[in-house]
């Protein structure tokens, strides 16, 4: 498989992307790697690809002429506008599902009845259309729910309350337009673990778990964002995440290619681990981001060659494995991330430490050539080490080596590690 003219692609401009190229060159160095639209990280590592427009028509007629071989995508959104459908139309083969198969993670309300198909454990839900009907629904459940935006929200379309009103002021914000449904379910308590999958149709490889930290500021308080860091343990994959896999993620694509909507990519389970056992919190049709920027610098096999097997439905030609080091990355955001936009800010950045990674997200290039902050999360600080303090320890290190006005970043990343014991104490409860 391997010669210089494999020619991939990658389709995305966040952290999650720049680990996705930094793995495949790290391990496939002969690759040849293009970026669309990518980010200033990105573009260090990897040519552009400049279609005439910012159309998908015209991203799969520039990837054609330049000879791409296969495409990896990262985004939910551009799987929801069917890229891989365009993509596989044109005879270009894509990581990542169709728009039908991306209803894992673009309709949770589909997403629900497959899970009641393939008897995977969730939350009790009703679905509404209906703001008036939730208020009068929670006030008489008199307990705490998880209401859902039905569509994507990049993480922000959920609200966990007790209070009805609240509950049907959310709900009103995506109830707007026509057709659409907000879920409305039993708020579950326990730890929450992100685990993953590669799959295509009912072939199933573990590839790893991880923990994200949502919430904006330390202690897990403030408003819910798209991960404000994540670890990854020195030993995963272990028996735990393919204990999960085997009981969350097998039987889920095994029965989407039931029922002939057959998953290719990514299946990232969102699971809180309560003490009857994991439930179902949602499903995504992709990688995490900020997990993939903890998970992916560990793997120690050629992800080109593993993309390549998944894609193609072979078996994997080198087992999966991973550096037995701990990952603690950092999200570094601008001044009012989450909830407002910042003026962009030049960066300045100093010597990188070893052992550590800085993955781009909100940054570009102005008009001087110079490097700036745009907005939102703007890097992932990376540390890997022998053990969670060494792993916390460089990623502060790197994070604070990174300085523009109103950076900032939670300082209790990787403070806890969720107690496995939970697993045991979960098999006795049941
Ligand atoms: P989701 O987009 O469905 O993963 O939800 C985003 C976040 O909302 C999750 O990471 C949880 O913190 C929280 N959440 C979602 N569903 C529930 C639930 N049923 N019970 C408690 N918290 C939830
Ligand atoms: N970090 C959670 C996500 O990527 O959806």
């Amino acid at each position: 498989m391997s010669s210089s003219t494999e020619r991939v692609l990658v389709v995305g401009s966040g952290g999650r992307e720049h680990a996705i190229v930094d793995g495949l060159i790290r391990t496939h160095p002969t690759l040849e790697v293009f970026v669309y639209p990518g980010n200033p990280g990105m573009w260090q590592l990897a040519q552009r690809i400049r279609p005439e427009d910012n159309s998908i028509g015209a991203l799969v007629r520039a990837s054609v002429e330049k000879g791409i071989g296969l495409v990896v995508v990262g985004p939910e959104a551009y799987l929801d506008q069917g890229i891989v459908d365009a993509f596989t139309a044109a005879g270009i083969p894509c990581f990542g599902p169709t728009k039908a198969a991306a209803r894992l993670e673009t309709s949770k309300s589909w997403a629900k009845q497959v899970m009641r198909l393939a008897g995977v454990p969730t939350a009790e839900y009703r679905e509404f259309s209906d703001p008036g009907e939730i208020r009068s629904y929670i006030s008489s459940l008199g307990r705490r729910v998880a209401v859902k935006a039905d569509g994507l929200a990049a993480g922000k379309g959920v609200l966990v309350t007790d209070n009805p009103v609240e509950a049907a002021e959310f709900a009103e914000l995506y109830l707007s337009s026509p057709g659409s449904k907000v879920i409305v379910e039993e708020a579950l308590s326990g730890k929450e673990l992100s685990l993953f999958a590669l799959v295509n149709g009912d072939m199933v490889v573990p590839f790893s778990h991880a923990q994200d930290y949502k919430p904006a500021y330390d202690g897990d308080k403030g408003p819910n964002t798209g991960g404000m860091g994540a670890i990854c343990p020195a030993d995963s994959p272990s028996a735990l995440t393919e204990e999960l896999t085997e009981e969350i993620i097998t039987p889920i694509a095994r029965q989407m290619k039931t029922m002939g909507v057959p998953f290719c990519g990514v299946i990232f389970a969102g699971l809180m681990l309560t003490e009857d056992g994991p439930y179902v919190l949602e499903f995504n049709a992709r990688f995490g981001d900020p997990e993939a920027q903890v998970m992916i610098p560990r793997l120690d096999a050629d992800l080109y060659e593993l993309i390549q097997c998944i894609v193609s439905g072979q078996e994997l030609s080198t087992p999966l494995a991973f550096k037995r080091l701990f990952a603690c990355g950092v999200t570094i955001a601008s001044e009012g991330y989450p909830v407002s936009r910042a003026e962009p800010e030049p960066i300045t950045i100093g010597n990188l430490p070893e052992g550590t990674y800085l993955y781009h997200a909100g940054t570009s290039i102005d008009n001087n050539g110079k490097l700036i902050a745009t907005g939102g999360r703007v890097f992932t600080a990376v540390g890997l080490g022998h053990n969670l303090d060494d792993a916390r320890d460089k990623a502060y290190s790197l994070a604070s080596r990174v300085s523009f006005k109103g950076a900032w970043y939670r300082r209790d990343i990787g403070s806890n590690w969720i107690d496995l014991a939970w697993r045991r104490r979960a098999e006795s409860n049941r």
